[in-house]
């Protein structure tokens, strides 16, 4: 790939650090529909959460929306051959689900259908592998009016809407993510409020977990009935690991609670068919509506975990025992570096999380589905985007990821978070996370350092391989 090299002389190729990759690691960018496609009225789409969430006043970042978002929708060409220029091998995108099923069940809507197909042939055709993942967030609003995911029913209807995707483009697309971040839309969409549908209802959001769980296991066999055997279906997870601050008694003990309420809640279901024990007691809930069989359901074994890792939580004892999803942390952590999100930025703890899923979990393979950094980056209208900390931030994690394969990790790949800017959730357009910036005023894209600086390792690991 000649571009690094041309346009960045001072890049140097990552030799020693892509020597640390097998040959058939997979190195990719990964994206969400609501978070870069834009098009929210067209074709078809209906409504979903997240638009209406963006339209209440004061939830997102001076009122921005997903409206326009990075235009992706009209510029798919444009965008595959970015990721083509990149030296990309995988694509994770997201499929909107109120494109598919406007009323997130019964009738489904053709031209949202098409518009994936048309994606997924583009990158095939640019040789780019896709990753699919069935839901990131936007769920249809019609099924909210109905209690979204506090409401069993909502499962039922992922289970049948992922059928249906998987009928359209399992011939063509061998990786499936059922859900992105579970926690995420549990806990920040019904606990705490900060994400769609804005809920304040603690005991929805151990409920709502229990339903994305189910929804998850009861759409695993419908897309393995339409795909095929070399197909891989799994579930991504945000996955913060926890370390203790001291040794103190009290810290050991909040440390087991954050670990239970951060990672336990939705890895034991799926891994070990339980929740852990004390869980719930201890939050001073109870237990979600659990039907004879969900555990069983939920458990059901999947090819691989995605794991997004983007920072570390260190505890500190509080005297008297804390509620699980209330562990004292210590932030800022003295001396520590931190991304504009101002979360600490902690390379070993990808290292150190994987180490630890291999061996309380083991899953049979692992994809880090999302990892980068929010700069603020800026543009000068001529250049690149000069973004030397977020180039700093991805070689340190993963450096941190060939350690991993080295301890036995079954580590297959790699999603840099993001491949353009765009719509951070309740942060609006004013967080930047791509390594390709994004002009949102003529939706121009420039590729920033970190993207040459990702390509040089990309076609670095390629040499390696292809002379070996
Ligand atoms: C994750 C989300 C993703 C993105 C990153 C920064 O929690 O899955 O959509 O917003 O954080």
């Amino acid at each position: 790939m000649s571009l690094t090299h041309e346009r960045h002389p001072q890049i140097q190729a990552e030799t020693h650090l892509a020597a640390a990759f097998p040959a058939n690691f997979l190195w990719g960018a990964a994206t969400a529909a609501y978070q870069i496609e834009g098009a929210a009225f067209e074709d078809g789409r209906g409504p979903s959460i997240w638009d209406d969430f963006a339209a209440t006043p004061g939830k997102t970042y001076q009122g921005h929306n997903g409206d326009v978002a990075a235009d992706h929708y009209h510029l798919v060409n444009e965008d595959t051959d970015l990721m083509r220029q990149l030296g990309l091998g995988a694509y994770r995108f997201s499929i909107a689900w109120p494109r598919i099923l406007p009323q997130g069940r019964g009738a489904v809507n053709v031209a949202g259908l098409d518009f994936y197909d048309r994606l997924v042939d583009t990158l095939l055709a640019k040789g780019i592998t896709p990753f699919a993942t069935l839901y990131h967030w936007d769920l249809p609003s019609p099924l909210q009016s109905k209690g979204g995911w506090a409401n069993r029913e909502t499962a039922l209807a992922f289970a049948d809407y992922a059928e249906i995707v998987a009928q359209r483009l399992g011939d063509r697309v061998a990786n499936w993510i059922t859900l992105n971040e579970p926690w995420c839309s549990a806990y920040l969409g019904y606990a705490v409020g900060v994400h769609a549908p804005g809920m304040q209802d603690r005991q929805a959001a151990i409920d709502a977990g229990h339903h994305l769980l189910l929804a998850h296991g009861l759409a695993v066999p419908r897309i393995r009935a339409h795909t095929s055997s070399q197909s891989e279906v799994g579930i991504t997870l945000s996955l913060t690991p926890v370390y203790a601050a001291d040794d103190r008694p009290e810290t050991q003990r909040d440390t087991a609670l954050a670990e239970a309420f951060g990672l336990g809640w939705f890895l034991d279901p799926l891994f070990r068919g339980k929740y852990p024990d004390g869980l719930f007691e201890n939050l001073k809930l109870a237990q979600p509506p659990i039907q004879e069989g969900d555990l069983a359901t939920i458990s059901t074994p999947i090819d691989f975990l995605g794991v997004n890792n983007y920072s570390r939580q260190l505890v500190r004892g509080a005297a008297a025992q804390p509620l699980a999803d209330q562990c004292e942390s210590v932030s800022p952590v003295p001396g520590a570096c931190y991304t504009d999100m101002g979360w600490e930025i902690y390379p070993h703890g990808l290292r150190d999380l994987l180490v630890y899923l291999h061996q309380a979990y083991a899953p049979q393979k692992i994809y880090v589905t999302e990892n980068g950094a929010a700069f603020q980056d800026s543009w000068d209208g001529n250049g690149s985007v000069s973004d030397p900390r977020r180039v700093e931030f991805l070689r340190a994690y993963i450096e941190g990821l060939g350690e991993a394969i080295e301890q036995g990790v079954p580590l297959r790949g790699y999603f840099v978070w993001s491949l353009i800017d765009n719509f951070e959730w309740a942060e609006g357009y004013n967080k930047r996370f791509g390594i390709v910036y994004i002009d949102y005023p003529t939706q121009r894209r420039v590729i920033k350092e970190s993207g040459y600086w990702y390509a040089a390792l990309l076609s670095a690991h390629r040499d390696l391989h292809q002379s070996a």
